[in-house]
């Protein structure tokens, strides 16, 4: 294993005892509102903090960009090494007691995301993958379903918090979920790609989704034979937020069906 994501997997754990150990006790969160239904609680700092203290004890040149602080004051267009974090990808999931989120933590070397993980504490599954070297659940290499049509395809999608975005999300439920088994919404984008890594859903959209959101799950996807795109099909999607992922051939069958929504 990469000695940079061996750090994660140890900033990760970290991370994931002060989330469990909040996760008993719930009432005593302390949650704000950064904007409408899009929330943040003082376990989400915290976890960060543990994340972000844990990387650059070991690697104190490193750049951060997380979810809650932002971008560390080292991060610029020529940093060789940017940590992208999500702390608690499902944050309201999270906050509601419902078991469905993960840390997300993926490094980012000269503009390439190179190693990934996925961590969900609440089931302990880890989920990893390094640049040209496979991905992994556990100690088990995954790889997306390999069906040949939508039409036997378990898909899931997303939809953030701006309400404005769920007219267009239930049009494009509509054209999806008819030519399908079915489509979910679990509520934790990272979580969701790392779920098409391992082959329990075929495939995942979502449109607006932020860099912290995507980056680690990316990866795992494309190291498991998977491909990621934007609702068009190219391949900007880290920057531009729209995210289609699944095995080749859903793909190719998703991207028409999303892509008026692009
Ligand atoms: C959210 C989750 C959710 C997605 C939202 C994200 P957060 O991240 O990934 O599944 O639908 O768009 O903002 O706020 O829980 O870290
Ligand atoms: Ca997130």
């Amino acid at each position: 294993m990469h000695p940079m994501l061996n750090t994660a997997i140890k900033a990760a754990r970290r991370a994931a005892t002060v989330i469990n150990r909040a996760s008993f006790d719930l009432d005593r969160i302390t949650i704000s509102e950064k904007n409408h239904n899009d929330f943040v609680t003082d376990i989400d700092q915290a976890a960060e903090a543990a994340i972000v203290e844990t990387l650059l004890k070991a690697y104190p040149d490193h750049a951060i960009l997380a979810e809650e602080s932002g971008a560390s004051k080292n991060l610029n267009d020529e940093s060789e090494n940017v940590w992208i974090i999500d702390p608690i990808d499902g944050t309201t999931n999270f906050l509601h007691g419902y078991p469905n989120y993960c840390i997300s933590i993926a490094l980012q070397q000269r503009g390439v995301i190179t190693n990934a993980l996925v961590y969900d504490p609440v089931r302990n599954d880890l989920f990893t993958a390094t640049k040209g070297a496979g991905a992994y659940l556990n100690d088990k290499r995954i790889r997306v379903r390999s069906h040949d049509r939508i039409g036997k395809a378990l898909l899931s999608a997303g939809h953030g918090p701006d309400p404005r975005q769920l007219a267009e999300y239930l049009r494009m439920y509509e054209v999806v979920a008819s030519r399908c088994h079915g489509v979910r919404s679990g509520g934790s984008a990272a979580l969701e790609l790392a779920n098409v890594a391992a082959g329990r859903i075929d495939g995942f959209f979502e449109k607006g989704l932020k860099v912290w959101d995507i980056a680690a799950g990316s990866l795992l996807v494309t190291e498991a034979g998977g491909i990621v795109g934007e609702f068009n099909g190219e391949s900007d999607y880290l920057h531009k937020g729209d995210v289609i992922a699944a095995g080749p051939k859903v793909f190719g069958a998703m991207v028409p069906l999303l892509s008026p929504f692009a």
